[in-house]
């Protein structure tokens, strides 16, 4: 992708999620149906979180859960852990990881977006979570260091990179030997061209969605092992694009 390209795409989602968190837009975006409730918590009921998960963390960051899933779902996080989220939006991965690290971990987010940074850190500030540090950067450059995280986990931003194979050449240097990477994001099998090439839909995490196979391969070319699908569901569906959320696995060797 020419460099002005990668410019205009990023320049624009960050544009549009910063839009929606200053209108408290509560869902998505108003192309797909990923989030048809308008109840404060219905986006997160809708993807995967518990009413115990919900009601554990401020009513602001629930309601603007803007991913495609619930990567924490049964993973084991454990105390000390080290867990950095990627695209971490209003903070609600975070806040959860948080409360599975303790005081001795750490649960660090990483958005390109200020706006979305400054209402994670109000809505860690009001969950008192004191182990948690919202970092403003860009997933293909992470202002993190080598070997040093135990977790990446990541829910519907990958999707949204113009340069998917920077981001987990990022993740596999981030990770300490033998961590994971376990992200929700969207694929999709069926990608007409107006819609690759309208950055309008591309901001919605649907024109940048690869098909399945591409984006497990771009996770394996990174030096990534044990990939595998944990989870897979119909999604979003626009016209006649149709797209799937995915949760994937992977590991970094030891
Ligand atoms: C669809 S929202 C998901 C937010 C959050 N993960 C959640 O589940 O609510 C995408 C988020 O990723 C951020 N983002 C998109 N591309 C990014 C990039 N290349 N680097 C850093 N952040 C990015 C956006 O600013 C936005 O906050």
């Amino acid at each position: 992708m020419k460099s002005e390209d990668v410019k205009e795409i990023k320049e624009s989602v960050r544009q549009h999620y910063a839009g929606l968190i200053k209108t408290d837009e509560p869902c998505c975006s108003s192309l797909t149906d990923c989030c048809p409730d308008t109840d404060a918590n219905g986006a997160a009921e809708k993807n995967g979180y518990t009413e115990a998960q919900i009601s554990s963390i401020p009513t602001d960051a629930a309601e603007h859960s803007f991913g495609c899933g619930n990567p924490l779902e049964c993973m084991d996080v454990q105390e000390d852990d080290v867990v950095v989220d990627l695209g971490s939006g209003a903070g609600i991965d975070v806040l959860l990881a948080s409360q599975l690290v303790g005081e001795s971990g750490r649960a660090i987010g990483i958005d390109m977006t200020p706006e979305m940074i400054e209402r994670a850190q109000q809505n860690a500030k009001e969950a008192g979570a004191k182990n948690v540090d919202f970092r403003l950067g860009e997933i293909e450059s992470m202002p993190v260091e080598d070997d040093s995280v135990d977790w990446i986990i990541s829910n519907c931003v990958i999707c949204l990179s113009p340069d998917k194979n920077k981001v987990f050449e990022e993740a596999y240097r981030v990770l300490k030997p033998g961590g994971k990477l376990v992200v929700s994001d969207m694929v999709t099998n069926n990608m007409p061209a107006w819609a690759k090439a309208a950055v309008s839909v591309w901001v919605s995490c649907i024109s940048g969605a690869l098909p399945e196979d591409q984006y497990l391969d771009s996770i394996r070319q990174a030096g990534f092992e044990n990939v595998q699908v944990l989870s897979k569901s119909a999604y979003a569906k626009m016209r006649q694009v149709e797209v799937a959320s995915v949760k994937v696995e992977a590991v970094k060797p030891v």
